[in-house]
């Protein structure tokens, strides 16, 4: 029964055209390594101080993906052990908070995510949340971060986000909380590709500790990683086990270290590059046509298109797009939305999916962009000629 899904499941993704903005496709190393012998091994605790016996290859293991990774982000200190990105956010928050502390965030409608304090999260109800939004144009209010800041004196500081199309000013943040004696969080988990390949300011340069996820432009297995300098270590890999988790996946481990191995080669740079091209070209096209855009365009993998002046809902337009296009896309929340979750006034989209595949090029992104066209315009059906050569 499974092998048969996994079938279906692989023709789905070779065939319709994914631009959901936080997937991409890994490699068969990082594959091979995720359904290695590795998944037999119980490994609670860390490299020569485990809880269970024979763990010597175990540890070369995650000792080298947390080399790999400290030379990845340039940092003084990583752990690998996270099994997600809510996870590795989870763990940050234990290593340096008390319960009831304040955290300052950015909302789930300007772009920020759940784990960063939405009511419905844990964190939410474990601390206490006062959140940032975007200024008139679509921009991180960073002016009202300060504010926020000098009126709650929150004990952490988060930035970074799923649906922010800009390049985040890290400095002035971090000076924001230095002011106030705040530790500053980044969750890299949507930018860490481009940060890995040198086309996003890397955040471990001002931030006091870092999350990201392992499986979105970083294009490894799902998974979490936690990056800090040496003085936060102890306290980092004490709140990760065995403060939330409890062994560690080693198979998805040595598939980071596939992973990590991978951003640091050329083509990765080369690829990240391509994916931000792409996505520039395809916002740019929309935006000709009088698509509007939350910020106002993108500096990174994705775009969120604004429907507020359209009769469509980010529900109907992602619907239309898949039946008639193939094309699959997120609605989501755009800031101060009015719609609910379910239906929403946006659309992300994004290009690290497609951009693997070597023959997107203007001209397709040109025929995806009529297709956007005609679900949220109404413009005349497109000819589609080479999205069906290029994604078949
Ligand atoms: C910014 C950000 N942080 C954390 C997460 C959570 O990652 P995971 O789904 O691996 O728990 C996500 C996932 O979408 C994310 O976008």
């Amino acid at each position: 029964m499974i092998q048969s899904l996994i079938k279906r499941e692989q023709k789905r993704q070779d065939t319709k055209i994914n631009m959901i903005a936080s997937e991409n496709m890994v490699s068969k190393n990082v594959l091979k390594a995720m359904g290695s012998c590795f998944t037999n091994k119980y490994a609670e605790g860390y490299p020569s101080a485990r809880y269970y016996a024979g763990n010597e290859i175990v540890d070369c293991v995650e000792e080298y993906a947390c080399d790999l990774a400290k030379k990845l982000f340039l940092c003084e200190h990583a752990n690998v052990q996270p099994h997600s990105g809510s996870q590795a956010n989870q763990a940050a928050y234990m290593a340096i908070l008390k319960p009831g502390d304040t955290i300052l965030s950015m909302s789930l409608d300007a772009g920020g995510h759940l784990t960063h304090g939405a009511s419905v999260s844990q964190a939410g109800q474990i601390y206490k949340i006062v959140q940032y939004g975007l200024d008139a144009n679509g921009v991180i209010d960073y002016a009202g971060i300060e504010k926020l800041a000098k009126s709650t004196k929150p004990k952490l500081i988060v930035a970074g986000g799923s649906a922010y199309s800009l390049v985040i000013d890290f400095e002035r943040i971090s000076k924001i909380a230095k002011s106030v004696e705040a530790y500053f969080m980044v969750d890299m988990a949507h930018f860490a590709g481009l940060v890995a390949a040198g086309f996003y300011p890397n955040p471990c340069k001002f931030a006091d500790i870092v999350t990201s996820t392992t499986h979105k432009t970083l294009r490894g297995p799902r998974g979490g990683i936690i990056l800090c300098r040496e003085e936060l270590a102890k306290a980092v890999d004490k709140a990760v086990f065995p403060g939330v988790q409890g062994g560690p996946l080693v198979h998805i481990i040595a598939a980071k270290a596939v992973c990590f191995e991978e951003a640091l080669q050329p083509t990765f740079k080369t690829y990240i590059k391509n994916v931000i091209d792409n996505t520039a070209y395809l916002c740019k096209k929309l935006q000709e046509s009088g698509i509007k855009m939350i910020c106002n365009g993108t500096q990174t993998h994705l775009f969120l298109i604004d429907l507020t002046d359209t009769d469509k809902t980010g529900a109907q337009v992602s619907q239309d797009l898949e039946d008639k296009f193939g094309i699959i896309v997120n609605k989501n929340k755009i800031f101060n939305d009015k719609r609910s979750a379910k239906e929403t006034s946006g659309i992300r989209v994004g290009c690290a999916f497609i951009t693997n595949n070597k023959k997107v090029d203007k001209n397709v992104l040109e025929e995806i962009a009529d297709c956007f066209k005609t679900v949220i315009l109404g413009t005349s059906a497109p000819k589609i000629k080479l999205l069906k050569k290029v994604f078949k």
